[in-house]
């Protein structure tokens, strides 16, 4: 069933909350089919208090939380201009991550946070919004490309010791 969703901008106040959801979904969407040992090489650089303190001050990245009845239980990161993992064109932006809770997975949240996205996307006039997934990700491939993303490339994503392949997908935004 689909539930109302409120979304808000992380700050730096909300840090640790926003660093124990990142790991928590991570490791619930990534663990049942990766080593640990990837898993947790690629955690203890990425997913740090330094690190995201960083991130929450880059003026060229921005979380938003997705929130049911006043709990967090999602959250999306936006990157723009060089902030922007790869490709680094000012007139796109990216979703670096996007991630709901197991428990709320299936009622439309991912769907209002990436079409939060695309609307923010259109409010800056951008013309596009990409992302990578994991190629072996078929549920998030098969979401992405229910909101009309396509495939445009791939890259190799370290995951620890792990070569993985992500597939770079895109939504051009001014055709009509
Ligand atoms: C991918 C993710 C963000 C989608 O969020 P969600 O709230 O579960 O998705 P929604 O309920 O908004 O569903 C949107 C669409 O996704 C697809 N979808 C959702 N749940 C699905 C499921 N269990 N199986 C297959 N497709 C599904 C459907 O096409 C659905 O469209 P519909 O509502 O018209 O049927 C979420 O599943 C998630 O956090 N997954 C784990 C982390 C992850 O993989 N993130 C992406 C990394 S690139």
């Amino acid at each position: 069933m689909a539930v109302s969703t409120d979304i808000r901008q992380v700050t730096l106040a909300d840090a640790d909350t926003l660093l124990t959801l990142s790991r928590k979904t991570f490791f619930d969407a990534f663990l049942p089919t990766n080593s640990p040992e990837a898993m947790e090489a690629y955690a203890s650089k990425a997913f740090t208090p330094a690190k995201f303190e960083q991130e929450l001050n880059n003026p060229d990245s921005q979380f938003f939380f997705a929130l049911v009845d006043g709990t967090i239980v999602g959250y999306i990161k936006l990157n723009y201009r060089t902030a922007q993992t790869e490709l680094q064109n000012p007139e796109a932006l990216e979703v670096e991550r996007i991630y709901v809770l197991n428990d709320f997975q299936g009622r439309q949240i991912g769907k209002q946070l990436i079409d939060f996205a695309i609307q923010t996307a259109k409010a800056k006039s951008l013309k596009s919004v990409w992302l990578g997934v994991w190629e072996h990700n078929n549920k998030a491939i098969k979401f992405y490309k229910s909101k009309g993303f396509e495939q445009f490339g791939s890259h190799p994503f370290m995951l620890g010791n792990d070569k993985q392949t992500d597939i770079l997908m895109r939504l051009v935004l001014n055709r009509d």
